[in-house]
């Protein structure tokens, strides 16, 4: 059970090319499990997301497999897909708050999104309601328009309205980046709590915030110019990180707690490679202090303790 991807290849495909913005992605998350995706801006991050949900053009399906509850999803095919969203899994997108329809009050939204999906809204209503006191949000709000919402109190009704029909998977995309601290905080403890009470099972968390990931993942998965580099366990990935990137991205924070910007990042000497027309093999290696001549070809991503998985040639020899 759980959630399996298997060598997920997307491109988008442009006038000037294809844009090779993910390559050969080749995880799992199990049931229960928190997993916090991080890496810098335009790594791939919200192309991960949105190809397990809604591949729509200019994204392109190369190849690969998307496998949840143990079916295989049709990724490829926004139609078919459309059975699964919502039901099986649910994203709350980048920048999802501000495009709520401004000219629908929530209760009509709510009530539209369950009559897509051919479940009664007057038979929802109490556990819609039992749900906005959870998330401390009057029920009121049903009778109000986006505009009349804040920030913090939008966020938490789109968690609301992506969790109502218990998804097994929920992928929240940046859902803290615009709220002030307290509201974070509180927003990212909701994740856990819907995951605790079983709305979901588990979750893919996307943010630039270590710290909140330190608080709430299990795991965390690093990601570089499209490529995966690691994925292990909080703990590990804070503390004892074995790729390059992940130990110079995590000796960058000043300590852990704070929030990563970009501007951080140039502690990291170089720029991540233009995606469309990424060097072969490890795309790091223009960066990397330890690259040498296997580097040329593309690591694949391997278990190299239980539950700890690393793409890079210079691991693989220390674990030899
Ligand atoms: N519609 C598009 N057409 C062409 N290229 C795109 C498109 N959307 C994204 N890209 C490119 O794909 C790559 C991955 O972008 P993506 O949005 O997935 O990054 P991200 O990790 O989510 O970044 P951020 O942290 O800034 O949200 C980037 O190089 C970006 O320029
Ligand atoms: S595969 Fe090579 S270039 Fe890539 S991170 Fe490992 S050592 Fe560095
Ligand atoms: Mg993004």
């Amino acid at each position: 059970m759980g959630l399996q991807v298997e060598n997920l290849t997307v491109y988008y495909q442009t006038l000037r090319g294809s844009v090779q913005a993910l390559e050969d992605a080749t995880f799992s998350i199990a049931d229960g499990e928190i997993m916090g995706l991080a890496g810098e801006s335009g790594c791939g991050k919200s192309t991960l997301s949105n190809s397990l949900v809604r591949l729509v053009p200019p994204l392109k399906l190369i190849r690969g497999r998307v496998i949840l509850d143990d079916q295989e999803l049709p990724v490829a095919d926004v139609e078919r897909m459309n059975a699964y969203r919502f039901r099986q899994l649910s994203v709350v997108p980048q920048y999802a708050m501000n495009a709520m329809n401004p000219t629908r009050k929530i209760g009509r939204m709510t009530s539209e999104l369950l009559r897509s999906k051919r479940v009664d809204y007057r038979a929802a209503l109490p556990e819609i309601k039992r749900r906005l006191d959870l998330v401390k949000l009057p029920q009121e709000v049903l009778k109000m328009y986006p505009i009349e919402l804040s920030g913090g109190m939008k966020q938490r009704m789109v968690m609301v309205l992506s969790t109502l029909l218990n998804p097994s998977l929920l992928i929240a995309d940046e859902i803290t980046s615009a709220l002030d601290v307290s509201t974070q905080k509180a927003v990212a403890e909701m994740l856990v709590e819907f995951r605790n009470r079983e709305f979901v099972k588990s979750i893919i968390v996307i943010t630039h915030d270590i710290s909140i990931l330190y608080q709430i993942a299990d795991s965390i998965m690093i990601m570089y110019a499209g490529q995966l580099a690691e994925k292990a366990s909080t703990e590990t990935i804070i503390h004892s990180p074995e790729h390059p990137y992940t130990k110079m991205l995590i000796a960058s924070l000043p300590e852990v707690g704070v929030r990563y910007a970009d501007t951080r990042l140039t502690g990291i000497p170089g720029k991540p490679p233009l995606l469309l027309d990424p060097p072969v093999g490890c795309r790091f290696r223009h960066r990397c202090p330890v690259a040498f001549e296997k580097c040329v070809e593309a690591p694949p991503f391997l278990e190299i303790a239980k539950d700890h998985f690393v793409a890079c040639w210079e691991v693989f020899r220390k674990y030899a």
